[in-house]
């Protein structure tokens, strides 16, 4: 009897310290896992829209989304960024801009969960969004459970005006407030890689840029200096985006990637640069976030975001970003490991003439230290289909060596799927 009595003190002993360290209000709660198990796709407002947004345009872009099939596509999140604010009330809870969103976010959600849609929407970790609206600082749970309570299911969480906070704890209170709130949001974290969170963002968030905001450009914008001398703050070309976040894809897998920040197809770039964007993004397993109008756009943008081969590459299972395995003045050679023993493979011509490339397999041999894996072209028999051409006859590895014509500023993309 008294070994009873004490084994069941001992139990109620165990239980309440179980209750008291799930109750205590700082201990951190983790993130809402698998909510991006392949890179998250969707559109935001910001790269073509900045503050204009309102709640017109935010339903005319999720029609379109439903319209040309880029929701059976996987562009399911649609995301509001910055300038959707109104003001705090007297208890602190943030309320969208009246005159933007009549409606409010919530009737804006549901009018999106009713087409097959997901909503995102946009903080800061700072007093204030980075176009000066109100940031989560001091009220990271109010925030939370507000989002919560629309029925938003993203969060873009920014990095601006945050003084001397410390970025892992200001990401962290983030997480455990979205986790307390109870609703499963995938957090995309956005401080620019200024404080390395490739190594810290893990278990935080689902994604995190890994660069500085990127513009329309595909050749670097040359650097300005003001009054005083310093470099004034210039958007990153696509080519500089890709020697910042290369070097980083061992941080990445599913359901935590590196993110090289927004599309920029459709908004001014040429279609070969637009489709050398949107490929190499592809084989960085990036966050595929479209950044232009979609109720105003041209035939070949449409083909480029809804290629389904090249979304693949990105959405492959296995999740692993790719590598440049060879980088000779203009020329650049990228491969991506997929399942099922295949590659992705494109050539970049970064440079101002257009190109013929002879490719042969074997000279092209590497070894991929983060999957183990080497294409082994002097065993295995590829067959080659090249993505932006589908009705090109595929040919194999085994046949020798390819000739490719790389126009300037574009890519030639391949699937290599081995011959059993
Ligand atoms: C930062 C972000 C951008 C965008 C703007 C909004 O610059 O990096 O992606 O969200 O803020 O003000």
């Amino acid at each position: 009897m008294k070994k009873i009595l004490v084994t069941t003190a001992l139990a109620c002993m165990i239980c309440s310290a179980v209750f008291a360290q799930q109750r205590r209000p700082d201990a951190p709660l983790p993130k809402w896992e698998g909510l991006a198990l392949t890179p998250q796709m969707g559109w935001n407002s910001w790269n073509k829209f900045a503050t204009n947004i309102n709640e017109e345009l935010i339903k005319a872009t999720a029609d379109k989304m439903v319209e040309l099939g880029l929701v059976d596509a996987g562009y399911v999140y649609l995301n509001l960024d910055d300038g959707w604010h109104g003001e705090r009330d007297e208890q602190g809870f943030i309320h969208e801009d009246k005159e933007k969103f009549p409606s409010g976010i919530k009737a804006l959600a549901d009018y999106l969960h009713a087409r097959g849609l997901k909503l995102g929407i946009y903080s800061d970790a700072g007093t204030n969004t980075c176009a000066c609206y109100a940031g989560s600082n001091g009220h990271e749970y109010q925030d939370a459970f507000t989002y919560a309570s629309w029925e938003v299911d993203y969060l873009k969480y920014d990095w601006c005006y945050t003084q001397n906070l410390n970025p892992i704890g200001a990401y962290t209170t983030m997480r455990s407030a979205l986790r307390r709130a109870g609703r499963p949001i995938l957090f995309s974290i956005c401080e620019w890689g200024s404080n390395k969170p490739w190594e810290w963002a893990k278990d935080i968030g689902h994604s995190w840029r890994t660069t500085g905001d990127i513009g329309v450009a595909f050749l670097p914008i040359p650097v300005t200096y003001d009054e005083n001398g310093r470099p004034r703050w210039r958007a990153q070309s696509v080519l500089e985006i890709l020697d910042q976040n290369e070097p980083l894809r061992k941080y990445a897998g599913p359901d935590h990637w590196n993110d090289p920040d927004m599309l920029e197809v459709g908004n001014g770039m040429s279609v070969s640069e637009d489709r050398a964007h949107f490929t190499l993004w592809c084989m960085m397993a990036a966050p595929l976030i479209l950044g232009n109008d979609l109720t105003n756009m041209s035939r070949e943008t449409l083909e480029i975001i809804t290629n389904k081969d090249v979304i693949a590459i990105d959405q492959d299972p296995l999740g692993i970003q790719g590598l440049r395995t060879l980088k000779a003045g203009y020329l650049q050679y990228w491969f991506k490991p997929l399942s099922d023993g295949a590659w992705a493979f494109c050539v970049l011509n970064a440079g101002s003439e257009d190109a013929t490339i002879g490719l042969d397999w074997p000279e092209m041999e590497f070894k991929d230290e983060i999957s183990g894996r080497s294409p082994q072209f002097k065993n295995i028999n590829y067959e080659v289909k090249d993505l932006w051409n589908p009705s090109k006859k595929p040919f194999k590895t085994f046949e020798g060596q390819a000739i490719v014509e790389v126009p300037s500023h574009d890519v030639v993309t391949f699937r290599l799927t081995p011959v059993r």
